[in-house]
């Protein structure tokens, strides 16, 4: 698959992406640090596949995109909120991210912890005051990302990540912790375009089951990256996991067997939103770009 279709979605997406992002820290009332610090991660070049998965869902219903705009930042702030709180030296301890010095070696730790929480606190501001849903549709939108992002989605699966830290996991337990810390969060994009277009239950058990495999199979090509990528090209550092104890797929299963296991997943997506019955071209190569991403 050439994934030309999903390539140029892709480079119109993120130019309006880009430009939503810049609109929304301009016309924040707020010290020009914060501003600064928010910004210089929003605008490091990061892939968007979260607000990709959004516009690509919308797509597939035939509904515009505009309509996704709000939520597709807000989900981008939340993302970025991760990274920069999962980079600091009582985390990951990080220095590079998207290609840049992390925002603590930037702004110093205070002022990116404080970025973080503007940006995750801001991102449901947005969509509450988001003009084009329904006052329903906000509420369930809202309540679905705080399901996803917080304690019982990606902040309970960077605790469980931190807590399996030098220890040997199961199988089991680093599945449990790649579906909350990166799983949940795509899943949520996915769902969120079902609930913009006012997607049937039936449709929206099929994006479920596919965005549970694309998360997985996500974070999975995560670790793969860690141990074999290219540092420049996917622009943070390689061999965190280990420095850092993790137990990773490729830790627990070897290399070749997680190349594996991310096989079957992104398979296991693709067939399972074929049932849709729509145009899902997008969805089903975003899978693939997935599968073979290389940053
Ligand atoms: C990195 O996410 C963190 C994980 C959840 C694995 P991305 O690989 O989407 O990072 P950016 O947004 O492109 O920098
Ligand atoms: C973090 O996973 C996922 C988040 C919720 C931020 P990683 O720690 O593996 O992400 P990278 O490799 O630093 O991007
Ligand atoms: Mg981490
Ligand atoms: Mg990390
Ligand atoms: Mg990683």
């Amino acid at each position: 698959m050439q994934m030309t279709e999903l390539k140029n979605f892709m480079v119109q997406v993120n130019e309006k992406l880009e430009k939503g992002l810049s609109h929304y820290i301009a016309k924040l009332h707020a010290p020009q640090i914060l501003k600064d610090a928010m910004d210089y991660s929003l605008q490091a070049g990061g892939k968007k596949i979260r607000p990709t998965l959004l516009f690509a869902t919308l797509h597939a219903f035939g509904q515009d995109i505009e309509k996704g705009m709000a939520t597709a930042c807000a989900i981008e702030m939340i993302h970025t909120y991760s990274l920069i709180h999962d980079d600091l030296p009582a985390m990951d301890n990080d220095d590079f991210r998207r290609g840049k010095p992390t925002n603590h070696k930037v702004f110093g730790e205070a002022y990116s912890i404080l970025a973080g929480d503007g940006l995750l606190t801001y991102s449901f501001q947005i969509i509450a005051q988001d003009s084009s849903l329904s006052t329903d549709q906000k509420v369930r939108i809202i309540e679905l990302l705080a399901r996803s992002a917080g304690p019982e989605g990606m902040v309970g699966g960077q605790v469980a990540d931190m807590l399996g830290e030098n220890k040997h996991l199961t199988l089991n337990e680093l599945e449990y912790i790649h579906r909350n810390k990166t799983g949940k969060l795509l899943s949520f994009s996915a769902i969120a375009g079902a609930l913009i277009t006012e997607a049937t239950s039936e449709q929206i058990k099929i994006l479920e089951v596919y965005a549970e495999n694309i998360g997985l199979a996500f974070q999975i090509r995560d670790d793969i990256l860690d141990v074999e990528g290219n540092e420049e090209l996917i622009g943070k550092p390689v061999g965190s996991d280990e420095e850092n104890l993790k137990s990773t797929y490729p830790s627990l299963i070897t290399l070749q067997g997680a190349k594996e296991r991310l096989h079957d997943h992104t398979q296991k997506a693709i067939q399972i939103i074929k049932q849709l019955n729509l145009n899902t071209t997008l969805l089903e190569e975003l899978a693939e770009l997935i599968e073979v991403r290389n940053h």
